[in-house]
Order: structure tokens, then C-alpha cells, then sequence
């Protein structure tokens, strides 16, 4: 059902410092970088082999990522893994109970389809899901 890692999230406060750090230290090259007003973030994607690094930083004050950081610190946010058929997946899902963040499939830019699962439940992680355009 899961095909590989789409992409890991680290939460970050500062989105140009993290950025110099994985461009100056780790070599790795800026890529597409976008502000979802309706999550309140900014973010940045890495292009990392046939994955990616994604930086998610709180776009303004009162983001709730904002309030995430504060509690917990930066580090890893979440990890995303590719599906072919979300909306199958998320019934599956459903069928067994799981507690998801998203009912239904949205638009994650690009043309993709995501959907996140509630870390209860997962060990604490948080899980999104990405169906890449065919
Ligand atoms: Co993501």
C-alpha cells in the first residue's frame, strides 16, 4: 500500500537560516520554496536523491506551527509517504479505525493529493500521504 518516502519534514523557526545550512554544509541545492497561507507555514522542498527534505517554518506569529515550536522544539515533523490510490488508502485507513487528521484527500500543490494521520496512534509520528500526479 505504501510505496517509498516521498519526502521527511523537519519543523524549523527560520526558514533562510535552515536553508543556508542544508545549501552551505550539506552541498544540497534550493529548490521549490512556496507559502501555504491556509497552513500558515512557509516551505521549502530539497531535492534529495529520488526523495526530498521538506523545511516547514511557521509564517507569521500566530501560526499553529508557531505554537509547535514552542512546545517541542525544531526537529522532525513528519514523514510522507507515496501512495497510488489515497482516497482507497484513507478508506482502508478508516475501515480500521485510525484516527486521521484529513477525512478526505486535498490539494498539496503540483497537482498532488495529500492527507495526514494522526500521530496517536503512529507512534507519535505524524503521517502524510501524497498521491504524485500520474
Ligand atoms: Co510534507
Amino acid at each position: 500500500m505504501l510505496g517509498r518516502i516521498d519526502h521527511v519534514a523537519l519543523a524549523v523557526s527560520d526558514l533562510e537560516n535552515s536553508l543556508a545550512l542544508f545549501h552551505e554544509i550539506w552541498g544540497l541545492e534550493r529548490a521549490t520554496r512556496e507559502r501555504v497561507e491556509e497552513q500558515g507555514v512557509e516551505e521549502a522542498m530539497l531535492a534529495l536523491g529520488d526523495c526530498s527534505l521538506q523545511l516547514v517554518a511557521p509564517a507569521s506569529e500566530d501560526s499553529r506551527l508557531m505554537r509547535y515550536l514552542e512546545r517541542r522544539g525544531e526537529g522532525l515533523h513528519h514523514i510522507a509517504f507515496r501512495v497510488d490510490d489515497i482516497a482507497g488508502t484513507l478508506k482502508h485507513l478508516k475501515d480500521k479505525g485510525v484516527e486521521l487528521i484529513d477525512d478526505s484527500p486535498r490539494s498539496g500543490g503540483g497537482g498532488s493529493l495529500i492527507a495526514f494521520v494522526h500521530p496517536r496512534g503512529q507512534n507519535g509520528v505524524l503521517i502524510e500521504l501524497v498521491q504524485r500526479p500520474q
